[in-house]
């Protein structure tokens, strides 16, 4: 009786395990999924936010873009080594929600005038970008963090906290260089 009963323990035990290391690799394909969207979102914003740079009017609304650009390839780089300290091969999967999110911007930047207007557009847009991409990262270092990932934890956290940063900055260029040059338009 006590050796069926401890059979059956050690039987529980190895099916834990077995439980535990196939949610772990399913775990794995579901976050190597979520680097692959983000890598292509991060490389569709290389080319989405020079654009909408190009049709902002604020200079402090061109230099947070600008700048944000140079993170973003940064960014792309951050996660080249994520992928490698993974023992992958960098690659991308189409993003549909930045795709869908980039071509909300371009209609916006059609749809306004040049000026204030258009920029608080922009401003609009970009932020809808910076929560997504803010979501992603969280999500991704979530599951580093449960994977046991060191190094990748720290890579995605350095990107997260650039992403808030960047928004900040967005909420600040609204605040001020927006506002200021929507009143100077009534006057
Ligand atoms: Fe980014």
């Amino acid at each position: 009786m006590e050796n069926k009963n401890s059979n059956s323990k050690e039987t529980q035990s190895k099916e834990k395990s077995k439980n535990s290391s196939m949610q772990s690799s399913q775990l794995m394909k579901l976050f190597t999924d979520e680097l692959k969207d983000i890598y292509w979102a991060e490389k569709a914003l290389t080319k989405a936010i020079p654009k909408m740079a190009k049709k902002a009017t604020s200079q402090e609304l061109i230099d947070a873009l600008e700048s944000h650009l140079e993170q973003t390839k940064n960014q792309i780089t951050r996660l080249e080594q994520v992928f490698e300290s993974i023992g992958k091969k960098a690659s991308g999967k189409k993003c549909d929600a930045m795709e869908g999110l980039i071509k909300e911007a371009e209609d916006i930047m059609d749809s306004c005038e040049k000026g204030a207007m258009r920029d608080a557009g922009i401003i609009s847009a970009g932020q809808k970008v910076e929560h997504y991409e803010i979501a992603s990262y969280g999500t991704l270092r979530q599951f580093t963090k449960t994977l046991g990932l060191a190094k990748a934890v720290k890579l995605l956290e350095e990107t997260l906290n650039e992403e808030k940063a960047a928004d900040e900055k967005l909420s600040e260029v609204a605040t001020t260089a927006i506002n200021i040059e929507a009143a100077e338009l009534k006057a």
